[in-house]
């Protein structure tokens, strides 16, 4: 019997008697960021050759030097949504304000995005990702309403809701399409000749305990004390009450945040950016880089925190507002919470 390809429709088809909404607009606006994705992983392979690497000459509302590949990557995003009448509005981390798209009366969603993570890695083809969640348009109480959503109405859903759906792709040296809807995360991966995103990785669960941690240790020195100890909890050589025997942890860090998160949805350990004197609430962005993501570990059965919230309990008052963060297997991260509030270490 050959191997059954799951194609990314195939795997929404399946799923309709229980997830009616995957064969109708919220499966619509997934599969149209796949589509996107395919080309954007098209197009990070051949940067060089298309002159897109290298600075745009301008910086993001965050203060980051936009990189071509930032805004091409943006640009190839919204193209995709626009005119399906089904996203109202982006909140992606190279716009300074919230985008509203033209003709969307009555459009059910909402899209966050960071269109390309790991900018950092664009000039020397290292890993870099592609970050996305998607919100509810209407507050509960004025779903089914047939009205514009204006920004506000759009920041009000970050603000107030639970995605209804999240994921990443990461352009690897696989291109990997990672979703959940709330029931189970899957992974497919590129088959590039298909043109299609075949089902790699059913139901991912996060294993409860890994071995590695990802970090800029560089920074190390500007954490806060009660971190030191907790790295130093999992990386002393000599063992320890908080190991249970288990060898000291190995680092493995890549400057994207979307190949780090991949590798410790799968194989377990923690990644942390934590706040330091520089940044005092951290690098990551709560809104398009913490939040889905947080909801794709979540639902594996992992845990996602700053330091002290739920990461999806954070509150959100601005659009590219940064918060620290600890996000991982749940063993890691409940330990790190512990550190930092004083109960262990
Ligand atoms: P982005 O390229 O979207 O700005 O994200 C970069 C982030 C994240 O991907 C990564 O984990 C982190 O920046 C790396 O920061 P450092 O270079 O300070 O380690
Ligand atoms: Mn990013
Ligand atoms: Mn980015």
């Amino acid at each position: 019997m050959p191997h059954r390809s799951v194609s990314l429709n195939r795997h929404f088809f399946e799923q309709r008697m229980v997830h009616r909404e995957l064969v109708g607009q919220l499966g619509a606006v997934i599969t149209q960021i796949a589509f996107a994705t395919k080309r954007l992983s098209l197009e990070v392979s051949r940067a060089a050759l298309a002159g897109r690497t290298g600075a745009a000459g301008a910086s993001n509302a965050t203060g980051d030097v936009q990189k071509k590949l930032d805004v091409y990557s943006n640009e190839i995003l919204i193209d995709a949504l626009s005119g399906l009448g089904i996203v109202a509005a982006v909140a992606s981390e190279e716009l300074d304000h919230v985008h509203i798209l033209d003709n969307t009366v009555g459009a059910p969603y909402v899209l966050v995005t960071d269109p390309l993570d790991g900018s950092s890695n664009t000039d020397n083809s290292g890993s870099v990702g592609t970050i996305w969640g998607i919100y509810d348009a209407a507050a509960p109480e004025s779903r089914g309403v047939i009205k514009k959503i204006e920004t506000e109405d759009a920041m009000a859903s970050i603000k107030n809701g639970m995605p209804v759906a999240a994921g990443y792709v990461l352009y690897g040296s696989g291109t990997i399409f990672v979703y959940t809807i709330g029931d189970g995360v899957h992974g497919f991966t590129l088959d590039r000749e298909l043109g299609e995103f075949l089902l790699t990785h059913p139901n991912i669960r996060c294993p409860e305990k890994g071995k590695i941690y990802a970090a800029n240790v560089s920074r190390q020195h500007d954490w806060d004390p009660r971190l030191q100890k907790f790295l130093q909890a999992l990386t002393d050589p000599k063992p320890n009450k908080y190991r249970s025997g288990q060898k000291a942890y190995s680092l493995r860090y890549s400057g994207a945040l979307v190949a780090d998160l991949h590798r410790t949805l799968l194989e377990g350990g923690i990644f942390l950016y934590p706040s330091d004197s520089e940044s005092k609430n951290g690098k990551l962005r709560q809104v398009y880089e913490c939040a889905p993501l947080a909801f794709v570990v979540e639902n594996a059965g992992g845990r996602a925190s700053s330091g002290s919230v739920r990461v999806l309990d954070t509150p959100v008052h601005t659009l590219h507002q940064r918060s620290p963060l600890f996000i991982g297997s749940a063993s890691e991260v409940a330990l790190c919470e512990q550190f930092l509030s004083g109960e262990a270490g």
